[in-house]
């Protein structure tokens, strides 16, 4: 048994672990070490340092992209204490990009009113944070290359983990406190900016658990996805346009999208070419010193089959699942509604995207909600030991769930989105099943199905357009909408009362 279980090792894992105090036992269990998404990211890290820039401008800014939808006292202490742990890496020696002179060298983004994005090694911020973050936590015990076939609930509280290898043998481990930090769910869409680890088995893992979920309609595409043959080459960043590439077709010629308009109105724009049969290519040939300001996004040209294409810098480029700013519902520490569980993270809904994330705001989430996860757990852990109830023991058996290929779920739920929807959530129903009677060779499809599922069924009840997608159904965000869709797996009803806007809440299950 151990004190603390963390449930994989990106940013927002590793930042808990970082700041847990040295005499709680903890155990990271995760996939392959560097796997996930926070080692791709390319954005920075956005934070109000310069002196022209303000945390109210900051805040401002993340409640108008989340579109009505912030909490707003999650968001005012993410941009507040985002400088203070900024400055405390920076004092650390994390690498943050510089000026000649010696001062940080901020960028601006879409949405963004002040320069305030931290970048590192160019477009390899992620990169940098995650080795930071690793030396700092280097001591703590891992299992690595495994997998979490279910939480183990009992007497109303979480109480471990079921973890197997790839040999499919389960292995249970008790803890006192287990984290969901298992990051998002691009990998259930055919074009995505995330690493194949994002299949969303958090959400699922909460949802059989008993946990509460919510907003999981919102998920926001990236404009910007390389794609060329139907897949994935990896992102461009963002930072890309703001240096100065544009839209053209593939001769070059210009077209008509404002490559700095708000992420969502951008991908909008983008994916109505692909739909009307048009690709469209992101221009980068004018860019100074590319290959040094973006070493990603050179490498990116060099991973292409059509090089005559690249030497002209002419990137084919399409929306893709990269955010999702619903999740497993989270008070501002982690705290989940199922006692001993906690999500940080991407797999976390605490309400701080609202409907639609700022962008650099994601890594700024990991490391101050990471932090104040870990002070509450280290409260948590000082009250007595609850009683472990024996775990009953059951066979594993054989099982099997549709499948929804990752071109359909992209179809139906990617940034445009319209009635056909309802029929496809209808086709998926959502289900919870007893996982302990689930074999590991089928868990993983499990998990898929069920994610895929709730966030059908989720999006197909908001029935509005708000935040990061359209639907040509509903193509306004209505006030009759200001409300969450909750997913409750067992049934209860529950009041929520926003902190910044009164909403409605939609019990979903
Ligand atoms: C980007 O670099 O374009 C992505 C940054 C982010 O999503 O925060």
């Amino acid at each position: 048994m151990v004190e603390v279980c963390i449930i994989g090792s990106g940013l927002a894992g590793l930042t808990v672990a970082a700041h847990l105090p040295s005499n709680l036992s903890c155990l990271i269990v995760s996939d392959a070490a560097t796997s996930g998404n926070s080692w791709l990211a390319q954005g920075g890290i956005a934070a109000a340092l310069d002196s022209s820039d303000t945390t109210e401008r900051h805040l401002a800014d993340t409640l108008d992209a989340g579109d009505h939808h912030v909490d707003g006292e999650v968001a005012r202490y993410l941009v507040e204490y985002g400088k203070e742990f900024v400055r405390e890496a920076l004092h650390q020696g994390f690498p943050a990009d510089r000026m000649p002179d010696g001062s940080l060298n901020l960028g601006t983004e879409a949405a963004h009113s002040s320069k305030r994005i931290l970048h590192a090694g160019g477009d390899q911020t992620g990169y940098h944070w995650m080795t930071h973050i690793t030396e700092l936590t280097n001591k703590l015990q891992r299992i690595e290359n495994v997998r979490v076939h279910s939480l183990v609930v009992d007497n109303g509280r979480c109480q471990g983990v079921r973890i197997y290898s790839a040999s499919h043998e389960i292995q249970t481990i008790f803890a006192r406190v287990v984290i969901l930090a298992t990051g998002g769910i691009g990998d259930l869409f055919s074009v995505t900016s995330n690493s194949r680890a994002a299949s969303g088995t958090g959400l699922s893992l909460a949802y059989h658990a008993g946990a509460a979920l919510s907003d999981l309609e919102f998920i926001q595409f990236h404009p910007t996805v390389a794609v060329e043959d139907n897949k994935t080459i990896g992102l461009v960043t963002e930072a890309v346009r703001g240096a100065g590439a544009t839209f053209c077709d593939v001769f070059g010629q210009s077209l008509p999208i404002n490559p700095l308009a708000p992420r969502d109105a951008t991908a909008r724009a983008v994916e109505e070419y692909w739909q009307r049969g048009f690709a469209v290519y992101l221009n980068v040939a004018h860019i100074d010193n590319l290959d040094e300001r973006f070493p990603t996004i050179k490498e990116t040209l060099q991973k292409m089959n059509n090089q005559q294409l690249a030497s002209l810098g002419r990137i084919p480029v399409r929306p893709g699942a990269h955010f999702h700013m619903g999740g497993v519902s989270a008070d501002i520490t982690g705290r989940t509604s199922l006692p001993g569980l906690y999500a940080v993270g991407e797999v976390a809904c605490t309400g701080v995207h609202g409907a639609n994330r700022l962008a650099s705001n994601s890594l700024l989430e990991c490391l101050v909600l990471g932090n104040l996860a870990a002070k509450a757990i280290a409260e948590e852990c000082k009250s007595p030991t609850p009683n472990l109830d024996l775990i009953r023991e059951i066979l594993p058996t054989p099982f099997q769930v549709k499948e929804v290929s990752r071109r359909k779920l992209t179809e139906v739920l990617g940034v445009i989105r319209d009635e056909h929807i309802e029929a496809f959530s209808q086709s998926l129903p959502v289900t919870r099943w007893d996982l302990e009677a689930v074999a590991a060779s089928e868990i993983e499809s499990l998990h898929r199905y069920t994610t895929v599922s709730l966030l059908t069924k989720a999006a197909s009840l908001r029935t509005e357009s708000r935040g990061a997608h359209f639907r040509k159904d509903h193509p306004e965000a209505t006030d009759a909408w200001l409300g969450k869709v909750i997913v409750h797996s067992d049934g209860t009803e529950q009041l929520h009362e926003r902190k910044l806007h009164a909403t409605k809440e939609r019990v979903l299950l």
